[in-house]
């Protein structure tokens, strides 16, 4: 693909897809992470002599309406304290709007009706706003839209931005060879959900190590009762399949609670015990100590790291030194390591590890799908206009 960093974009007016889909609650931003890691490419664009326009969607609101819990509001003031300038939010956008300064950032786009159809309509006004489209947003690159993808097609030229770059760099020091041993560790409530990214990851990684709910899956394919544990019966021969093929590390001791998830606190307790000890009303909810040094050590003699999903509910405490024991030790590690994943970012956040990890990543579904070895669709259409 072509990049930005080798465009002339001075006096240009320049486009940027960010992924800048940040949690809210009460309409206040929970985590920036997306956010920081798009400030760079927008400094750029700018230092470049760029006029600027930023886009991006946030949440899943409908199209046609403009619903105020899913504005850009939020982020163009954090933008505008972060950069340290007013950075004006333009409300109305598609069909051109009045010049106000060399940096906008332009209204979700998923308030515009045919974003996610990828209508050409749409897409081919988008591209009329431009001299130059730079797609930035990895987290979104794996859906085919009207400003991920149709865009891309229309604009006068189309490019990848350095954070979508340095993304796919990243990745690719995993997937493509790898230093060895490469461990990857996949986290998450379910089998069902992440069975690609299981399946891709047996073939290449030395070592599968699974956590959370997917372990449960695992210690119940080996023949243990998991009481009340979220786990997934129908998928217990796909797990006994990847056993075959591959070294799966999964749960050899865990802590379980018999209190519900609903009264679950930062005052929980939970007990350690064999999976053969699991009784009917208990449920497992982290790794126990034994497994979670045992993962350390792995990761301890790792080359290449790739970590996705938390291996127990790291959101209370008594359940959380699982996920705190292989984020420390994954921080700890000389490996090259690689972390992505909303809750994986969460959980880093915690224990405030991000600087020690190699790469974090700031894609959740593009992440998994990249992974898996899927084409993205806003990557393919950037090589196909370099082509071109
Ligand atoms: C994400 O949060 O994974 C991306 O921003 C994509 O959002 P979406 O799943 O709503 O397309």
């Amino acid at each position: 693909v072509k990049l930005m960093k080798d465009q002339d974009l001075a006096g240009k007016r320049v486009l940027i897809r960010q992924d800048l889909n940040v949690p809210l609650e009460d309409g206040r931003i929970t985590s920036a992470v997306r956010i920081d890691a798009s400030i760079p490419t927008i400094k750029a664009a700018l230092a470049a002599g760029a006029k600027v326009m930023v886009m991006s969607h946030l949440g899943r609101p409908d199209e046609g309406v403009y619903e105020e819990a899913s504005s850009l509001a939020p982020v163009a003031k954090y933008l505008s304290e972060k950069l340290g300038r007013n950075v004006p939010l333009v409300k109305d956008w598609v069909d051109g709007f009045a010049d106000q300064g060399d940096l906008v950032l332009l209204e979700n786009v998923r308030f515009n009706v045919g974003e996610g159809k990828n209508s050409d309509e749409l897409s081919k006004k988008m591209a009329a706003l431009c001299d130059v489209f730079v797609m930035d947003a990895f987290g979104t690159a794996h859906r085919a839209q009207a400003s991920t993808h149709g865009v891309a097609k229309f604009a006068p030229v189309a490019v990848a931005g350095p954070l979508l770059s340095a993304e796919l760099e990243a990745l690719a020091k995993v997937l493509d060879k790898p230093a060895r041993p490469l461990v990857a560790i996949v986290g998450g409530s379910k089998v069902s959900t992440k069975l690609s990214v299981l399946d891709a990851l047996s073939k290449i990684a030395d070592i599968l190590v699974v956590g959370g709910g997917i372990s449960n899956t695992f210690v119940a394919a080996a023949g243990n009762q998991v009481g009340n544990s979220l786990y997934e019966k129908d998928l217990i021969p796909e797990a006994q399949r990847l056993c075959k093929t591959t070294e799966v590390v999964f749960a050899t001791d865990v802590r379980v609670t018999k209190e519900g998830f609903k009264s679950w606190n930062h005052n929980s307790v939970a007990t350690v015990k064999k999976p053969s000890e699991i009784q009917a009303d208990e449920e497992i909810i982290d790794y126990g100590p034994e497994t979670a040094a045992r993962v350390a050590e792995i990761i301890k003699n790792a080359k290449t790291v790739l970590w996705n999903g938390p291996c127990g509910v790291f959101e209370f405490d008594a359940f959380a030194k699982g996920t705190e024991t292989i984020s420390r030790a994954i921080a700890d590690s000389e490996a090259f390591s690689v972390a992505g994943g909303g809750d994986t970012l969460a959980a880093i956040d915690k224990w405030n590890l991000a600087d020690k990890i190699s790469y974090v990543s700031t894609g959740g579904g593009a992440f998994l799908e990249f992974v898996e070895g899927k084409v993205l669709p806003a990557v393919a259409i950037l090589e196909e206009r370099a082509k071109g």
